[in-house]
């Protein structure tokens, strides 16, 4: 569907003449080359941000070495500032394709007995989101173990594994196994193996480097923005994400703990009579990133802005989930924009406040040397990553998304109290 950029107030501020336009596309152009790129010729460009190398936590490093990643040009790896969008158009058009998506929990044995016969222990953390897998590692499992665990995220919104020995390479592979992996063609990245694996599709996520590097705003005081606010992953897509998985590697040992909210939940809160109004009804969603306007340049950054299903319904569960979130849920198509930004408000404070619908996780701890995944959808849920160890501690993660369906609200479909004949009161 296509975007109406032209009902949305750009953010930041506006470039007024031709000479501010062209420092408005070098600056945004100069936020990309961090680090080095792989230049056409072969040689390897160092920017000043190869120095990361130099502050990359010890447990990461010590990770990636016994994985084989080349740590040898550097770390992380940037997108080649000349491949890099600038325009909103170009932005928009990356994977503005229907490709083919297959849902792999949609099949998988209800009862999961391939996974869950090989765990030690599953432990669910609240009544309706969140269980932790013990006793087995990621990278050992078969495909019977991916499907059952694909319909087990879809189920229970999130799952953590402790005590993993993850190599980046597994990693991928397992989000190939789910879905087309998205490649950001911004943010940082994994470098490839000593061996010559591509590794592109491995976002690093890391809020010192973030902060130091891309002006990342986190303080005590200010302590909301990157993934400390409650968000979505990638709702701009044409096919937006479904499940990703963060492994972090180096964890605070107090804090740093992410939280996730259930949208079938969500939903489940709201009377039959808000329910109905909003089944069907579509809603406009913006990136984190933003870009040039090619029709009117002047007017400043705007993000991509894409047109989904405002109620969705998941293809492996058939439950009905609430699809909003307060950074990038632009407005309600149809509606005033007043009407809208009322309703709006309304929806993503059943999400952040409803402590019941809410699990909230400390990724400690890990035995020595190893780390955390969590494994959850971005098709029922939102997260927040807590920012209460203020960069103190480093706290450094993998993450690897897989891409899903494009969202469709089947009237059909129940939420998830009906079909577990929960109480509805
Ligand atoms: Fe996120």
């Amino acid at each position: 569907m296509a975007p109406t950029a032209a009902t949305v107030t750009p953010a930041g501020s506006a470039p007024t003449t031709e000479e501010e336009l062209q420092k408005t596309i070098a600056k945004l152009a100069s936020l990309k080359p961090l680090g080095h790129t792989n230049h056409k010729d072969g040689r390897t460009k160092f920017g000043k941000e190869a120095s990361w190398i130099e502050s990359l936590p010890e447990p990461a490093r010590q990770r990636f070495e016994r994985h084989g990643i080349d740590l040898s040009g550097g770390y992380p790896i940037t997108p080649d500032p000349d491949l890099i969008p600038k325009f909103v158009d170009e932005a928009f058009a990356v994977r503005n394709e229907d490709y083919a998506y297959i849902e792999r929990g949609k099949n998988a044995d209800p009862e999961k007995k391939a996974l869950f016969g090989a765990a030690k222990e599953v432990k669910h953390l609240t009544k309706h989101l969140g269980t932790e897998i013990v006793g087995l590692q990621l990278s050992d499992l078969n495909d019977k173990q991916k499907d059952e665990l694909a319909l087990l995220v879809a189920e229970r919104v999130v799952v953590f594994f402790r005590d993993q020995d993850l190599a980046p390479q597994k990693q991928l592979e397992l989000g190939k196994y789910w879905g087309q992996v998205e490649i950001h063609p911004q943010v940082p990245r994994v470098p490839n193996g000593v061996n010559g694996d591509d590794l592109n599709g491995i976002t690093v996520i890391w809020q010192d480097y973030s902060r130091a590097v891309n002006g990342l705003d986190l303080s005590f005081k200010h302590a909301i923005g990157g993934n400390s606010q409650w968000h979505t992953d990638l709702v701009h897509e044409h096919q937006p994400a479904g499940i990703t998985h963060l492994h972090n590697d180096t964890i605070p040992e107090v804090g740093g703990d992410t939280v996730w909210s259930s949208g079938y939940a969500a939903y489940d809160k709201l009377s039959p009579a808000l329910q109905q109004f909003l089944d069907g009804k579509t809603a406009i969603y913006r990136s984190a990133h933003q870009y040039i306007d090619r029709e009117n340049p002047l007017r400043g950054p705007k993000p991509i802005l894409r047109e989904h299903a405002l109620v969705r319904t998941h293809p492996a569960t058939g439950w009905k989930s609430l699809y909003v979130n307060k950074a990038m849920t632009v407005r309600i198509v149809g509606l005033e924009p007043e009407e809208s930004k009322l309703i709006l408000d309304y929806l993503f404070s059943i999400y952040e406040k409803n402590l019941d619908i809410q699990v909230r996780f400390n990724w400690k701890p890990s035995k020595p040397g190893l780390g955390t995944s969590a494994i959850w959808d971005n098709r029922i849920s939102q997260h927040n990553a807590v920012w209460d160890h203020e960069g103190l501690e480093p706290r450094h993660g993998t993450r690897v998304t897989s891409l899903a369906e494009i969202p469709y609200f089947d009237p059909n479909s129940k939420s998830q109290r009906q079909a577990l004949g929960l109480s509805l009161d």
